[in-house]
């Protein structure tokens, strides 16, 4: 079967938010996170059939539900996981400000490494926590863990919860084995619970590169993680707000569901139903997605590497490329590239929201076409300059 990534569907004036933005201007929208292909047809086939049956009561997943998060997990990560170690979450972001809640006491410090997706940094004090940060090193084509400074930053900070984001948003990092197992061993060294965001993990490019869970390291990693993870950035059904969180040890589980309870609602039924069709019948879309972004990644990696002051390190996962302006800015005096592009008709990430000015971030997640025309424009308004 083939499927169709390279004609664009109209989304303007729709629900968007990424191309609400920029409603009414001829901006092209390469930010926030979601993509630019319709779902799976497997999903939007569950998706018809459940509307069909018409009535929406209060949902509760079921045992073939289970049985094709668990058959995911196991297939394409090897980790066997209980049924019992899952909670369902209307959204990521949402379950990693209950981490900070459920881990640590009132003003206890949560680890993070920058640049990392905005939420990470906000996080910790809308929960009474203290934000602690270190940032990834660039050496040459490659975003890595300062592993001496880390095991500083922990021993100098109070803090007990390590928000890992892996892979990485926005370095595209996939975290090696080696750099794993550096991370368990520090986690255990300091007695971190680590909250380990993987909703990128479906979205590996690199055919050489595999995703690890974080918690199937070992079964003592395993008892202080909490791994997110979603459907939702790999099916393209962010909307649809279905996640759910891993946690084995069962007063970690308890601690978390416990700050959840009263305060987050349960997932909408079509996200429940979207989550059974994405993992079990959606094998060959994903395979063709996956082509289709290495094949945007290398376009981006090739084509950002004629712009003159402008660098990119492979994407080995996500559909995110994260582009380091600094010699453009300092050689041309500009002190906002997001700013700078979307003036050229560019609607990219701000690398300040993540930690790190004088970066963009910018999403490939669309046909070809709609790519060439946003690095075309970034490629003139560099030419431009005097
Ligand atoms: C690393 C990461 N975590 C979480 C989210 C958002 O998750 P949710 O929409 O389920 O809250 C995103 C969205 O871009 C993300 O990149």
């Amino acid at each position: 079967m083939s499927f169709d990534f390279d004609t664009p569907i109209d989304r303007r004036g729709s629900d968007s938010l990424k191309w609400s933005r920029y409603a009414g201007r001829d901006v092209v929208p390469l930010w926030v996170a979601d993509m630019d292909f319709a779902a799976p047809p497997a999903v939007l086939d569950a998706l018809h059939h459940r509307i069909d049956h018409g009535v929406f009561g209060y949902a509760k997943a079921w045992p073939s539900l289970m049985e094709a998060v668990q058959d995911h997990l196991q297939g394409e990560y090897g980790w066997q996981i209980e049924p019992s170690w899952i909670v369902w979450i209307p959204g990521v972001v949402a379950a990693f400000n209950v981490a900070c809640r459920a881990v640590g006491g009132t003003g206890a410090g949560v680890f993070t490494t920058t640049p990392v997706y905005p939420p990470f940094l906000t996080a910790p004090e809308h929960s009474g926590r203290h934000l602690v940060t270190l940032p990834l090193v660039r050496n040459g084509r490659r975003w890595q863990w300062d592993f001496a400074a880390t095991d500083k930053a922990l021993a100098e900070s109070r803090a007990r919860l390590w928000l890992l984001c892996h892979p990485h948003n926005p370095v595209g990092r996939v975290w090696n084995e080696d750099e794993l197992q550096e991370i368990a061993r520090l986690a255990e060294k300091h007695d971190l619970v680590v909250c380990s965001d993987e909703i990128h993990c479906g979205l590996v490019l690199d055919p050489a590169t595999k995703h690890k869970p974080l918690a199937a390291l070992s079964p003592a990693m395993a008892k202080r993680t909490i791994t997110l993870m979603a459907p939702s950035k790999t099916f393209n059904i962010p909307a649809l707000y279905s996640a759910f969180a891993v946690i084995p040890d069962p007063a970690l589980r308890r601690a978390f569901s416990r700050v959840m309870d009263g305060i987050m609602p349960h997932i909408n039924t079509l996200g429940l139903v979207a989550t059974e069709a994405a993992y079990r019948d959606c094998g060959e879309w994903h395979g063709a997605l996956i082509d289709y972004l290495r094949g945007n990644a290398r376009r981006v990696e090739e084509t950002v590497a004629t712009m003159p002051g402008l660098s990119v390190t492979p994407v080995e996962a996500t559909y995110l490329a994260w582009i380091d302006c600094r010699e453009l800015c300092a050689a041309k005096g500009i002190d906002n590239p997001q700013r700078f592009f979307e003036k050229a008709g560019v609607g990219l990430s701000d690398g300040c929201d993540f930690g790190l000015p004088s970066f963009v971030r910018l999403n490939f997640g669309c046909p070809r076409a709609t790519l060439d025309e946003g690095l075309a424009r970034m490629a003139a308004a560099i030419n431009a300059l005097p």
